[in-house]
């Protein structure tokens, strides 16, 4: 699976960032970019956690 951040719903907020460091950085123009964008299962607690604090829903798994 794959952990994406969409660009288009991206608001900078930096939650993701916040909750999860390890899992999310944040790039020269505000936007969150997965550090590792691999998700193995179980799916660790800072991208779900970082999936959550998004008040824009712009983070998910495919
Ligand atoms: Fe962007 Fe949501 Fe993180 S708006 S910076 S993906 S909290």
């Amino acid at each position: 699976m794959k952990l994406t951040v969409d660009t288009s719903k991206c608001s900078g907020h930096a939650r993701c960032y916040a909750v999860a460091p390890d899992v999310f950085d944040i790039d020269d123009l505000g936007y969150a970019v997965p550090l590792d964008r691999e998700v193995e299962e179980p799916v660790d607690d800072g991208i779900t956690a970082g999936i959550a604090a998004c008040p824009e829903h712009a983070i998910s798994i495919h």
